[in-house]
């Protein structure tokens, strides 16, 4: 199997063999950082980075990741660069994603809730870079998206359920139960890291469990997808509405304020209504008396957090909490996708042949 010259932009468009690829590259250049297979994988190599809407942990990840592969990060910034939109002239997507072809090994693309005017707009503009690079696309968080942050999720809660560390995968996850929680904050954040997550965590068997009060449905091709996921493995996917019955049982807790469905009514982006409505949703917090209720759950994020709306600070901040882990893999996962999918060929013979033995060991 060979991922070299493949775009990431939903974790859904892979199969779970290449996914698991990643993982278990991830999990092994964790282990060892600085290992001679993967130091030069990037070497003389650029990715490029453009965000649309801000980041830090996005942007700080990707540069280390290309650094420690060998290779270098630059960032351009959308509005010093004249592109052609709704409103004004400039070049087209196709000229712009075929000249970085030219340059660069990789294009790395973040787009999400306050840079569009309705939901989906981020991730067809990411499409249309895709359809005309010669080189990697790789989602950086679209308003549907999250595959980077998804991926470094499921590595995260895969590390907490694996009892020894010589065991550590994913399938460890199939019956673990998610509760995957809408909860009030002041970000109005986009769909794109639950939903990312809520496609993973049932493609790899979890059952889940989504709460949000009425108005605070995501998209229902996402849900369609994580059912069909859910169905496949004989898993569960249950919706309640309250704030407090999805914590019986659970084995992860992902609280997470998101946009409700009206969010883009008259075509704009209605930030201060959506945080305004947010926090009129008071019961919505995740604290350390309903964590009491859970299977010993771990609280996970994907951050930046909105503490004391989003979660209490005993809870964010606990021994359960498992956040400064998951941002940590943020940069595992994006080296074993930098280094699989753009990466110089003659490292790709030693790392494909280090993966196939990792995947031949499980
Ligand atoms: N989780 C995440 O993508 O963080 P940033 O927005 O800081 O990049």
């Amino acid at each position: 199997m060979s991922l070299f010259g493949k775009s990431l932009i939903c974790t859904q468009d892979w199969s779970v063999q290449e996914l698991d690829l990643i993982l278990k590259t991830a999990i092994e250049m964790k282990k060892n950082r600085d290992d001679i297979r993967w130091r030069e994988a990037f070497l003389r190599k650029d990715f490029l980075m453009m965000f649309y809407s801000p980041s830090i942990r996005t942007h700080l990840s990707f540069v280390a990741a290309a650094t420690d592969l060998g290779g270098h990060a630059q960032y351009l910034s959308p509005s010093t660069v004249k592109l052609k939109s709704k409103l004004s002239a400039g070049e087209s997507i196709e000229d712009v994603a075929k000249v970085m072809s030219q340059y660069m090994s990789g294009i790395g693309i973040r787009i999400m809730e306050d840079s569009v005017s309705a939901y989906g707009e981020g991730h067809q503009l990411i499409r249309e870079y895709d359809k005309y690079a010669t080189i990697p696309v790789i989602n950086m968080a679209d308003d549907v998206c999250h595959p980077c942050q998804a991926l470094a999720d499921i590595m995260g809660w895969t590390e907490h359920f694996s009892k020894k560390e010589g065991e550590q995968s994913a399938k460890n996850l199939k019956g673990k139960t998610l509760l995957l929680s809408w909860a009030k904050g002041k970000l109005a954040r986009s769909w794109n890291s639950p939903q990312g997550s809520l496609i993973l965590a049932s493609r790899y068997g979890m059952n889940i469990k989504l709460a949000r009060p009425d108005g605070y449905d995501m998209d229902p091709k996402i849900y369609k997808i994580a059912r069909e996921n859910c169905a496949s493995h004989g898993s569960s996917f249950d919706i309640v509405t309250d704030a407090e019955s999805g914590y019986e049982g659970a084995d992860v807790v992902y609280s997470r304020n998101w946009i409700s469905s009206e969010a883009y009514a008259g075509g704009v982006f209605n930030r201060e209504t959506e945080v305004e409505s947010a926090l009129s949703h008071k019961d919505w917090m995740t604290t350390e008396t309903k964590m009491r209720k859970t299977k010993n759950a771990i609280f996970t994020h994907p951050m930046p957090v909105d503490r004391g709306s989003e979660v209490e600070d005993g809870v964010a901040s606990g021994h359960r909490s498992v956040i400064y882990n998951v941002a940590s893999n943020r940069l595992h996962v994006q080296k074993a996708v930098i280094a699989h999918t753009m990466g110089r060929r003659e490292n790709l013979v030693q790392l494909n042949t280090a993966a196939r033995e990792l995947i031949t060991e499980s």
